[in-house]
């Protein structure tokens, strides 16, 4: 066998070779096992030194250990180096373009929002506020209190989706309110006079579906009572209303109507311009809410006294409004979930 001296330069030399040769991880992963691991060459030599004389070992075994150390770190440093390329290389490949994804599923709100949002801002302007209450009402919250009896033909005028409690002789019969009107009634009972709120919300009606009605649609209801308020207020309110809304002077009209909680009862029309489908301007009057002077019985049903205070109510369909500023022809869209139809509204 050749002296262990020129077995290990020789060994260096085929090392620093094969080193200098590879390109890939690959190959140095072969080059470790060849020249580093527990079953290389090298670990054979240091083996190997326990069997040599103090001398010989002394001589040679500095040698083997730089060469060990030296191999390793240029093993790992190349190891290394080539890790980040190939992590670099995956990036790359990988890379997402993350704020594209976002803009693909940027949502829109519903037309039906979108005009409750701006009326919401229009009278919290005019000092109202905005006020909720249940869907699920009393009977007497939704009727009586608002002066339509039972025995009250009125009670026709709005097909009402009964609630079971299961006790035929309840008195408190519940329904799916018919209208926004009975938040009147909750909010001047819990507050007094005055009081100043608009109710947005929804309300339903028994009633079969076509292009222009759904059983369930939303509604703004609007309320003011204080001292020495007439029917000249309402048409300022609403008056200022429209021209904010849409952003012009809109005629209005006041033709007398019933509502029982209202005396004397007031149909709003307003005068609604619009281009048809061949193109053509055209021009109508549109009814488009009930309002009028609340009637004393409300007031006085509400623990406020009619001959200290008066007020005038309203409500429309908001559902309504939104079609007429958007030209939405079929109610039946709004509420569809087609989302092409939805997201044409703007976010603003
Ligand atoms: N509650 C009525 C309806 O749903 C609308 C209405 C008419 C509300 C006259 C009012 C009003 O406050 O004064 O048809």
């Amino acid at each position: 066998m050749k002296p262990l001296v020129n077995r290990v330069s020789e060994f260096s030399r085929k090392a620093k070779g094969a080193f200098d040769k590879a390109r890939t991880l690959e190959d140095f992963k072969n080059f470790y096992a060849e020249f580093l691991s527990k079953k290389s060459e090298l670990n054979e030599f240091l083996k190997g030194m326990k069997d040599l004389s103090e001398g010989e070992r002394k001589k040679i075994g500095p040698l083997i250990q730089s060469l060990r150390t030296e191999l390793t770190e240029l093993f790992e440093q190349k190891q290394s180096q080539l890790e980040q390329q190939e992590m670099n290389k995956k990036l790359v490949a990988d890379w997402l373009d993350i704020t594209k994804r976002r803009e693909q599923w940027k949502g829109s709100l519903h037309p039906v929002s979108l005009v409750q949002k701006r009326i919401e801002e229009i009278f919290t302007s005019m000092g109202f506020e905005v006020a909720d209450g249940p869907e699920v009402e009393t009977e007497w919250h939704n009727f009586d209190a608002l002066n339509i009896p039972d025995s009250h033909p009125a009670r026709d005028m709005q097909d009402t989706f009964w609630i079971s409690t299961g006790h035929e002789k309840s008195h408190q019969n519940t329904v799916l309110r018919t209208h926004t009107s009975s938040v009147q009634i909750r909010k001047m009972m819990a507050d007094g006079a005055p009081v100043r709120i608009i109710v947005p919300g929804r309300v339903y009606r028994n009633e079969a579906v076509d292009m222009t009605h759904d059983a369930t649609f939303y509604q703004v209801e609007g309320l003011l009572v204080d001292k020495g308020i007439s029917l000249a207020h309402l048409k300022g309110t609403v008056q200022t209303m429209l021209s904010e809304l849409f952003q012009k002077d809109i005629k209005i009209r006041f033709r007398p109507g019933y509502f029982p909680f209202v005396e004397p009862g007031l149909e709003v029309d307003i005068w609604f311009e619009f281009t048809d489908k061949e193109g053509k301007s055209r021009a109508m009057w549109l009814e488009f809410m009930g309002a009028g002077m609340v009637h004393p019985n409300v007031l006085r049903n509400c623990g406020i006294d009619p001959s200290k205070y008066s007020g005038f109510a309203f409500g429309f369909g908001l559902t309504r409004l939104a079609m007429m500023k958007y030209g939405i022809e079929d109610i039946r869209l709004l509420f569809s979930q087609k989302k092409d139809f939805l997201n044409q509204f703007a976010c603003s």
